[in-house]
């Protein structure tokens, strides 16, 4: 069979209550780390791993998540009289000619399982890959989801995204056992979500980059509520490794948890440091404002 990944779900419906006053009116995808908002950082990964076909899945509070792939025709007229060439690549650039975007509604915040199960009529029946936006993945090489494609489409099975957290944080996470690794890659024998520290079977956390068969959509259609009161990915997850292969990947690179203040700060930071432009006068501020406290 073969296994090839060209269509990427990204669930946009989420509240950002942790970022609130701000997300009263940005969605928290468009919040920005240094110039580019987060939502463009998973697209740029899902681009990069070979995705021709973006499918958001979003509700009625998130229309500046479409506005921003949309063409800006005014923008784009001023900018071009002005002869503003590179801002006007830049914001041409947003997305590549060979590149769709699709929108797809989630009228009711129902969980992630159901968010993904929003985007079946525009994904089929192939293999898909899925993407949190609110994890930022940072690495100096290919992205993480182009690693986990690779190795999807070499060995014909889903690939989850995973990294050891401390064991005190299991239950923020879904929690896989893999017990035997080849390098990076093991396949996973029990997955869990949110479990307590007491009964996770391991520390290996799920981070929000997935490349899933198409198989996982008739289970999520019988997928009841969880964790949280909430239809679950992870446990349709659950249900798919009984008769599919599916692999937990420790990805190379740098995750940082945009969902949270902190992980934005860090992010921040890191994407400054690394920013040609800004690298120099980022690590001056910082020298100085620590020898200040
Ligand atoms: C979701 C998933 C969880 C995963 C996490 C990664 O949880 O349900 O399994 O570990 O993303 O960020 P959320 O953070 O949306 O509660």
């Amino acid at each position: 069979m073969s296994f090839k990944v060209k269509k990427a779900v990204f669930p946009v419906a989420g509240l950002g209550t942790r970022f609130l006053p701000a997300t009263k009116t940005v969605p928290k995808e468009m919040l920005p780390v240094v110039d580019k908002p987060l939502i463009q950082y998973a697209v740029d990964e899902a681009i990069e791993a070979g995705i021709d076909t973006l499918v958001f899945v979003t509700n009625r509070y998130k229309h500046s998540v479409a506005d921003y792939f949309d063409k800006a025709y005014e923008l784009e007229q001023k900018l071009e009289k002005a002869g503003k060439s590179e801002l006007l690549a830049m914001i041409r650039d947003v997305l590549p000619r060979h590149v769709r975007c699709v929108f797809v509604t989630q009228a009711e915040a129902l969980g992630l399982g159901h968010a993904v199960l929003c985007a079946r009529p525009v994904i089929g029946d192939e293999p898909f890959a899925v993407l949190l936006p609110d994890d930022l993945i940072w690495s100096r090489g290919r992205g993480a989801l182009g690693q986990m494609v690779d190795l999807a489409e070499r060995t014909a099975s889903s690939v989850i995204s995973v990294q050891t957290v401390p064991n005190e944080q299991t239950s923020s996470y879904g929690i896989v056992s893999a017990p035997t690794f080849t390098g990076r890659y093991g396949a996973i024998e029990q997955i869990v979500e949110k479990p307590k520290p007491e009964v996770a079977p391991s520390n290996l956390a799920v981070v929000g980059r997935y490349v899933l068969s198409g198989a996982i959509f008739p289970i999520l259609e019988k997928t009841r509520s969880g964790a949280g009161g909430e239809i679950q990915l992870t446990d349709a997850i659950a249900e798919l490794l009984r008769n599919d292969p599916v692999l937990a990947y420790q990805f190379e690179g740098r995750r940082f948890d945009c969902g949270t203040r902190i992980g934005l700060i860090e992010a921040t930071i890191q994407y400054a440091l690394d920013h040609e432009d800004l690298a120099d006068e980022a690590r001056a501020y910082m020298q100085a404002a620590l020898a200040e406290k």
